[in-house]
Protein backbone atom coordinates (compact mmCIF):
# COMPACT_ATOMS: atom_id res chain seq x y z
CA UNK A 1 0.00 0.00 0.00
CA UNK A 2 2.69 2.32 0.93
CA UNK A 3 5.03 1.65 -1.91
CA UNK A 4 1.70 2.09 -4.44
CA UNK A 5 1.32 5.58 -3.17
CA UNK A 6 4.86 6.73 -3.25
CA UNK A 7 4.77 5.98 -6.60
CA UNK A 8 1.57 7.63 -7.39
CA UNK A 9 3.19 11.08 -5.70
CA UNK A 10 6.44 11.13 -6.94
CA UNK A 11 5.54 12.89 -10.36
CA UNK A 12 3.69 15.38 -8.71
CA UNK A 13 6.61 16.26 -6.70
CA UNK A 14 8.65 16.53 -9.47
CA UNK A 15 6.43 18.54 -11.01
CA UNK A 16 6.17 21.10 -8.10
CA UNK A 17 10.56 20.32 -7.93
CA UNK A 18 10.90 21.56 -11.17
CA UNK A 19 8.32 24.77 -10.93
CA UNK A 20 9.95 25.84 -7.66
CA UNK A 21 13.59 26.25 -9.43
CA UNK A 22 12.15 27.77 -12.30
CA UNK A 23 10.52 30.57 -10.34
CA UNK A 24 13.94 30.87 -8.85
CA UNK A 25 15.73 30.76 -11.83
CA UNK A 26 13.33 33.43 -13.28
CA UNK A 27 14.01 35.81 -10.31
CA UNK A 28 17.72 35.39 -10.26
CA UNK A 29 17.54 36.04 -13.87
CA UNK A 30 16.48 39.52 -13.24
CA UNK A 31 20.12 41.20 -10.89
CA UNK A 32 18.57 44.14 -9.18
CA UNK A 33 21.16 47.22 -10.31
CA UNK A 34 22.30 49.64 -7.84
CA UNK A 35 22.26 53.34 -8.57
CA UNK A 36 25.54 54.77 -8.72
CA UNK A 37 26.96 56.23 -5.92
CA UNK A 38 29.60 58.48 -6.48
CA UNK A 39 32.32 59.56 -4.46
CA UNK A 40 35.38 62.07 -4.60
CA UNK A 41 39.02 61.15 -3.37
CA UNK A 42 41.32 63.51 -3.29
CA UNK A 43 44.62 62.43 -2.93
CA UNK A 44 48.35 63.63 -2.41
CA UNK A 45 50.54 62.83 -4.96
CA UNK A 46 54.29 63.68 -5.46
CA UNK A 47 56.04 61.75 -8.23
CA UNK A 48 60.67 61.73 -6.75
CA UNK A 49 60.94 61.19 -11.02
CA UNK A 50 59.22 65.14 -11.60
CA UNK A 51 61.63 66.95 -8.88
CA UNK A 52 60.13 70.49 -10.42
CA UNK A 53 56.44 69.61 -10.00
CA UNK A 54 55.24 70.79 -6.99
CA UNK A 55 53.36 67.70 -4.62
CA UNK A 56 49.38 68.02 -5.22
CA UNK A 57 46.25 66.60 -4.67
CA UNK A 58 44.30 64.90 -7.45
CA UNK A 59 41.11 64.34 -7.50
CA UNK A 60 39.15 60.25 -8.84
CA UNK A 61 35.50 59.98 -8.55
CA UNK A 62 34.46 56.41 -7.98
CA UNK A 63 31.07 54.48 -7.63
CA UNK A 64 30.82 53.03 -4.32
CA UNK A 65 28.42 50.33 -4.94
CA UNK A 66 31.02 48.93 -7.17
CA UNK A 67 33.50 48.98 -4.15
CA UNK A 68 34.32 47.60 -1.31
CA UNK A 69 34.11 49.62 1.48
CA UNK A 70 36.78 50.33 2.54
CA UNK A 71 39.59 53.15 2.07
CA UNK A 72 42.28 50.69 1.10
CA UNK A 73 39.41 48.99 -1.46
CA UNK A 74 38.81 52.36 -3.13
CA UNK A 75 42.55 53.06 -3.67
CA UNK A 76 42.91 49.24 -5.23
CA UNK A 77 39.91 50.08 -7.60
CA UNK A 78 41.81 53.43 -8.29
CA UNK A 79 44.67 52.04 -9.20
CA UNK A 80 43.47 49.09 -10.52
CA UNK A 81 40.80 51.20 -13.26
CA UNK A 82 41.88 54.50 -13.39
CA UNK A 83 45.43 55.31 -12.79
CA UNK A 84 47.91 52.68 -12.13
CA UNK A 85 50.49 55.17 -10.91
CA UNK A 86 48.87 55.55 -8.16
CA UNK A 87 51.58 54.45 -5.48
CA UNK A 88 50.51 53.08 -1.82
CA UNK A 89 52.17 49.91 0.69
CA UNK A 90 49.57 47.60 1.26
CA UNK A 91 49.62 43.83 2.23
CA UNK A 92 47.68 42.43 4.83
CA UNK A 93 43.97 44.35 4.22
CA UNK A 94 43.01 43.08 7.68
CA UNK A 95 45.14 45.63 10.06
CA UNK A 96 47.79 43.17 10.41
CA UNK A 97 50.95 44.00 8.83
CA UNK A 98 50.64 48.15 9.82
CA UNK A 99 51.62 49.09 5.78
CA UNK A 100 49.21 51.03 4.75
CA UNK A 101 49.07 53.57 7.47
CA UNK A 102 47.95 57.35 5.94
CA UNK A 103 46.58 60.11 6.95
CA UNK A 104 42.80 59.92 5.72
CA UNK A 105 40.50 63.47 6.56
CA UNK A 106 43.05 64.70 8.85
CA UNK A 107 43.78 61.52 10.96
CA UNK A 108 46.40 59.17 10.67
CA UNK A 109 45.43 55.60 10.53
CA UNK A 110 45.23 52.12 8.69
CA UNK A 111 43.45 52.42 4.80
CA UNK A 112 42.55 48.80 5.18
CA UNK A 113 40.45 49.36 8.52
CA UNK A 114 38.70 52.91 8.02
CA UNK A 115 35.28 52.95 6.71
CA UNK A 116 34.24 55.10 3.54
CA UNK A 117 31.72 57.68 4.98
CA UNK A 118 29.05 56.82 2.04
CA UNK A 119 26.51 59.20 2.87
CA UNK A 120 28.13 62.39 4.06
CA UNK A 121 28.30 64.40 0.37
CA UNK A 122 31.81 65.55 1.25
CA UNK A 123 34.85 64.48 -1.02
CA UNK A 124 37.60 62.33 0.76
CA UNK A 125 41.35 63.66 1.37
CA UNK A 126 43.77 61.27 1.71
CA UNK A 127 47.62 62.06 2.26
CA UNK A 128 50.49 60.50 3.30
CA UNK A 129 52.11 60.08 7.22
CA UNK A 130 52.67 63.96 8.30
CA UNK A 131 55.97 65.14 8.72
CA UNK A 132 57.83 62.65 7.17
CA UNK A 133 60.03 62.74 4.08
CA UNK A 134 57.95 61.11 0.94
CA UNK A 135 59.49 58.38 -1.21
CA UNK A 136 56.30 58.39 -3.71
CA UNK A 137 52.77 59.75 -3.00
CA UNK A 138 51.14 57.95 -0.24
CA UNK A 139 54.74 56.57 0.71
CA UNK A 140 56.17 57.67 3.68
CA UNK A 141 59.42 57.16 4.38
CA UNK A 142 60.16 55.13 7.35
CA UNK A 143 63.97 54.35 7.63
CA UNK A 144 64.40 57.04 10.85
CA UNK A 145 61.29 55.03 12.34
CA UNK A 146 62.96 51.81 11.97
CA UNK A 147 66.08 52.49 12.92
CA UNK A 148 65.26 53.98 15.94
CA UNK A 149 63.01 51.24 16.71
CA UNK A 150 66.27 49.05 16.71
CA UNK A 151 68.18 51.44 18.79
CA UNK A 152 66.01 50.28 22.12
CA UNK A 153 66.63 46.03 20.95
CA UNK A 154 63.25 44.97 20.39
CA UNK A 155 64.11 41.32 21.40
CA UNK A 156 64.27 39.50 24.82
CA UNK A 157 67.99 39.77 26.70
CA UNK A 158 68.95 37.42 29.46
CA UNK A 159 72.57 36.58 30.29
CA UNK A 160 71.25 33.36 32.50
CA UNK A 161 68.41 31.89 30.15
CA UNK A 162 67.24 28.19 31.92
CA UNK A 163 68.59 25.40 30.18
CA UNK A 164 67.34 22.71 28.16
CA UNK A 165 64.01 23.67 29.16
CA UNK A 166 61.27 26.68 28.16
CA UNK A 167 61.85 30.14 29.58
CA UNK A 168 58.18 30.23 31.62
CA UNK A 169 56.49 33.13 32.48
CA UNK A 170 53.70 33.54 35.01
CA UNK A 171 50.12 34.42 33.80
CA UNK A 172 50.41 37.63 35.77
CA UNK A 173 53.78 38.60 34.48
CA UNK A 174 52.23 37.28 30.82
CA UNK A 175 49.49 39.88 31.85
CA UNK A 176 51.42 42.80 31.74
CA UNK A 177 52.77 42.84 27.93
CA UNK A 178 49.42 42.78 26.97
CA UNK A 179 48.34 46.40 25.23
CA UNK A 180 52.02 46.44 24.19
CA UNK A 181 52.91 43.77 22.41
CA UNK A 182 49.93 44.22 19.74
CA UNK A 183 51.88 46.96 18.14
CA UNK A 184 51.63 46.19 14.61
CA UNK A 185 54.65 49.54 14.30
CA UNK A 186 52.31 51.30 11.50
CA UNK A 187 53.62 54.43 12.84
CA UNK A 188 50.68 56.20 13.03
CA UNK A 189 51.20 57.35 16.63
CA UNK A 190 54.76 59.38 15.75
CA UNK A 191 53.90 60.26 13.31
CA UNK A 192 50.50 62.32 15.12
CA UNK A 193 52.83 63.52 17.99
CA UNK A 194 53.99 67.22 17.71
CA UNK A 195 57.19 66.60 19.85
CA UNK A 196 58.54 63.69 17.09
CA UNK A 197 57.46 66.37 14.37
CA UNK A 198 60.04 68.96 15.56
CA UNK A 199 62.42 66.60 17.36
CA UNK A 200 62.44 63.49 15.11
CA UNK A 201 66.19 62.98 15.26
CA UNK A 202 66.64 62.79 18.68
CA UNK A 203 63.19 61.91 20.50
CA UNK A 204 62.27 58.41 20.19
CA UNK A 205 58.29 58.83 19.58
CA UNK A 206 55.98 57.04 20.95
CA UNK A 207 55.90 53.77 18.92
CA UNK A 208 59.23 53.13 20.08
CA UNK A 209 59.24 53.83 23.38
CA UNK A 210 56.33 51.58 23.86
CA UNK A 211 58.37 48.56 22.37
CA UNK A 212 61.10 49.87 24.70
CA UNK A 213 58.88 49.32 27.77
CA UNK A 214 57.40 46.05 26.40
CA UNK A 215 61.03 44.95 26.86
CA UNK A 216 61.38 46.08 30.02
CA UNK A 217 57.71 44.96 31.69
CA UNK A 218 58.99 41.65 30.21
CA UNK A 219 59.93 38.86 33.82
CA UNK A 220 61.98 37.01 31.16
CA UNK A 221 63.97 40.16 30.40
CA UNK A 222 67.10 40.74 32.72
CA UNK A 223 68.53 44.07 30.71
CA UNK A 224 65.77 46.84 32.13
CA UNK A 225 68.53 48.91 34.04
CA UNK A 226 70.23 48.93 30.68
CA UNK A 227 67.55 49.63 28.55
CA UNK A 228 66.69 52.74 31.01
CA UNK A 229 70.02 54.06 31.36
CA UNK A 230 69.51 54.25 27.45
CA UNK A 231 66.82 56.76 28.19
CA UNK A 232 68.15 58.71 30.45
CA UNK A 233 68.92 61.98 28.93
CA UNK A 234 66.92 64.98 27.92
CA UNK A 235 65.70 63.96 24.50
CA UNK A 236 64.77 60.21 24.13
CA UNK A 237 62.10 60.10 26.28
CA UNK A 238 61.56 63.38 28.25
CA UNK A 239 60.25 65.63 25.06
CA UNK A 240 56.84 63.37 25.72
CA UNK A 241 54.71 66.27 26.68
CA UNK A 242 52.04 64.22 27.48
CA UNK A 243 49.65 65.38 24.83
CA UNK A 244 48.37 62.18 24.02
CA UNK A 245 47.45 62.52 20.17
CA UNK A 246 49.39 58.98 19.76
CA UNK A 247 46.84 57.16 22.25
CA UNK A 248 43.93 59.18 19.89
CA UNK A 249 45.14 57.92 16.65
CA UNK A 250 46.15 54.38 16.99
CA UNK A 251 44.45 52.38 15.05
CA UNK A 252 44.80 49.26 17.08
CA UNK A 253 43.46 50.79 20.40
CA UNK A 254 46.78 50.78 22.15
CA UNK A 255 47.90 53.09 24.85
CA UNK A 256 51.72 54.08 23.72
CA UNK A 257 51.55 57.33 26.29
CA UNK A 258 50.44 55.31 29.02
CA UNK A 259 53.46 53.44 28.16
CA UNK A 260 55.73 56.31 27.98
CA UNK A 261 53.92 57.81 31.53
CA UNK A 262 55.26 54.46 33.01
CA UNK A 263 58.73 54.01 32.12
CA UNK A 264 59.14 57.83 33.32
CA UNK A 265 57.55 56.45 36.51
CA UNK A 266 60.01 53.68 36.71
CA UNK A 267 63.26 56.41 35.87
CA UNK A 268 61.87 58.88 38.51
CA UNK A 269 61.30 56.20 41.41
CA UNK A 270 64.48 53.85 40.96
S1 LIG B 1 51.19 51.99 19.06
FE1 LIG B 1 49.46 51.87 17.64
S2 LIG B 1 49.76 53.59 16.25
FE2 LIG B 1 51.69 53.28 17.30
S3 LIG B 1 52.87 52.01 15.91
FE3 LIG B 1 51.84 50.66 17.39
S4 LIG B 1 49.94 50.06 16.40
FE4 LIG B 1 50.72 51.82 15.28
S1 LIG C 1 51.74 61.79 24.72
FE1 LIG C 1 53.91 62.07 24.28
S2 LIG C 1 54.29 60.64 22.63
FE2 LIG C 1 52.08 60.88 22.73
S3 LIG C 1 51.60 62.51 21.28
FE3 LIG C 1 51.92 63.45 23.25
S4 LIG C 1 54.05 64.06 23.29
FE4 LIG C 1 53.81 62.58 21.66
S1 LIG D 1 47.18 46.41 4.62
FE1 LIG D 1 48.09 45.55 6.41
S2 LIG D 1 47.47 46.90 7.97
FE2 LIG D 1 46.43 47.66 6.22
Amino acid sequence: MSLLRSSVLRPQLLSSARAFSASVARRQAVPTEKPELNKEFKIYRWNPDEPAKKPMLQSYTIDLNQCGPMILDALIKIKNEIDPTLTFRRSCREGICGSCAMNINGQNTLACLCRIERDDGKDTKVYPLPHMYIVKDLVADLTLFYKQYKSIEPYLQNDNPPANREFLQSIEDRKKLDGLYECILCACCSTSCPSYWWNQDEYLGPATLMAAYRWMADSRDSYGAQRKEKLQNELSLYRCHTIFNCSRTCPKGLNPAAAIAKIKLDLATE
